[in-house]
């Protein structure tokens, strides 16, 4: 009788070690996946908000640095610029552009703009836009602004 009930409890033992392994390992799956989630979002949520805060920069840029000449949707010393992205250059409606501008028939994009607002000239000679932007960054950010500010 004895060795039956101890026989019995050393079974019970043994289950209640497979229930806790079994425990054990389920633990640390989910562990493991709550962990790879937290990762993820660690890595796209800084990606979110630089864009955003790119966009936010390219507009504080866009303001210092253009509203000389241009606004979003008046015509001034230059062209308005909402829609410039994917535009035909020289071509807002009623806005005297230089014969050089108008006859360059190029497409505003990331690689176009960048190039005009490095050098203007060595983009399209003989254009009227003496302005230029000399560090990488600020044009980078000013076309996204400009970017986002295009799409319909
Ligand atoms: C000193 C005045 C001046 C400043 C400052 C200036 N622009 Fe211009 N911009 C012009 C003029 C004038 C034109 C028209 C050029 C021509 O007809 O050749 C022009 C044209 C453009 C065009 C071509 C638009 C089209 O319809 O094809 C873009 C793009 C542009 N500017 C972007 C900018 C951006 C971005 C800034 C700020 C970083 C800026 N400009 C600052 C005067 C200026």
């Amino acid at each position: 009788m004895r060795q039956i009930l101890f026989k019995k409890l050393k079974a019970d033992q043994k289950q209640l070690a497979v229930r806790l392994s079994v425990r054990e390992h389920s633990g640390f799956l989910i562990g493991f996946s709550v962990g790879i989630l937290m990762l993820l979002a660690l890595i796209i949520f800084p990606r979110i908000s630089r864009a955003d805060t790119n966009v936010d920069r390219g507009k504080q840029l866009f303001e210092k640095r253009c509203t000389g000449c241009h606004s979003l949707d008046q015509d001034k010393e230059g062209p308005r610029l909402r829609g410039v992205y994917g535009r035909q250059s020289g071509t807002v409606p009623g806005f005297t552009y230089s014969a050089a501008l108008q006859s360059s028939h190029l497409t505003w994009d990331d690689a176009s703009l960048d190039k005009w607002l490095t050098d203007t000239d060595s983009l399209v000679a003989g254009n009227d836009m003496a302005f230029h932007v000399p560090k990488q960054d600020e044009r980078a950010d000013i076309i996204r602004f400009l970017k986002a500010m295009s799409v319909k």
